[in-house]
């Protein structure tokens, strides 16, 4: 059995990351192809409980290290739970945010020492990195706006106020630097189906 391709969606609030998540499932499926749509934090019955903790309640409930740690913990039941099972079955898995999150929410823009991220990266992903992630890429007012359209009470993020997003933009927008094998930057502007054109080019060139 052919392991299966990973590919991550990365970027800030309201960049069109679980829109066109949805979109690339359904084209890698019409194209024959096995695929899961999972999401982080979440992805598995653990993790998905360990989400409620980070992304409700009051923006300072956590100090970057500890979310990290919450992060990583959801990270690796999501792993061993659905995603290395799904690779393992051949198929691909499309997820929406994955550790880059934890590298530029808790790290660029919290402050955390990187090197702690990494390790914990490579004592939880190890070598399950993905195959590629796309990183989208829109101007932070203009995402906002977008996000605050949505209905639910997942907000806890977006309550961190202008600078905090700005960090997070400069952060997602630096990551094909620091893994050029890896991230592709996308131009989340303009209507999904723009966007969905962007995607679709960046998944042939890189995965064929
Ligand atoms: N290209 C687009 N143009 C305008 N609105 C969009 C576009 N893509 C998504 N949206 C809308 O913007 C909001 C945020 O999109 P979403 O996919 O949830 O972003 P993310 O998952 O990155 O936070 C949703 O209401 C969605 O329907
Ligand atoms: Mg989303």
């Amino acid at each position: 059995m052919t392991r299966g391709r990973f590919i991550t969606l990365e970027g800030g609030e309201g960049a069109g990351k679980s829109t066109q998540a949805a979109r690339l499932v359904e084209a890698l499926e019409r194209q024959g192809r096995r695929v899961i749509r999972t999401r982080e934090p979440g992805g598995s019955k653990g993790a998905e409980d360990i989400r409620g903790l980070v992304v409700r309640g009051d923006a300072e409930r956590w100090s970057a290290r500890t979310e990290a740690l919450l992060m990583f913990a959801a990270r690796s039941d999501h792993l061993e739970r659905t995603i290395r099972p799904a690779l393992e079955r051949g198929e691909w898995v499309i997820c929406d945010r994955f550790a880059d999150s934890s590298r530029v929410y808790q790290g660029v823009a919290g402050g955390l020492d990187p090197d702690f991220i990494e390790a914990l990266d490579e004592a939880v992903v190890g070598p399950d990195q993905p195959d590629l992630t796309l990183i989208f890429d829109l101007p932070v007012e203009t995402g906002l706006a977008r996000a605050g359209t949505r209905a639910g009470d997942e907000d806890r993020f977006e309550g961190k106020g202008a600078a905090f997003h700005a960090r997070l933009a400069e952060g997602f927008r630096d990551l094909p630097r620091r893994f050029p094998g890896r991230c592709v930057l996308i131009d989340a502007s303009g209507d999904p189906d723009a966007v969905s054109a962007r995607v679709m080019a960046a998944v042939e060139a890189r995965l064929g």
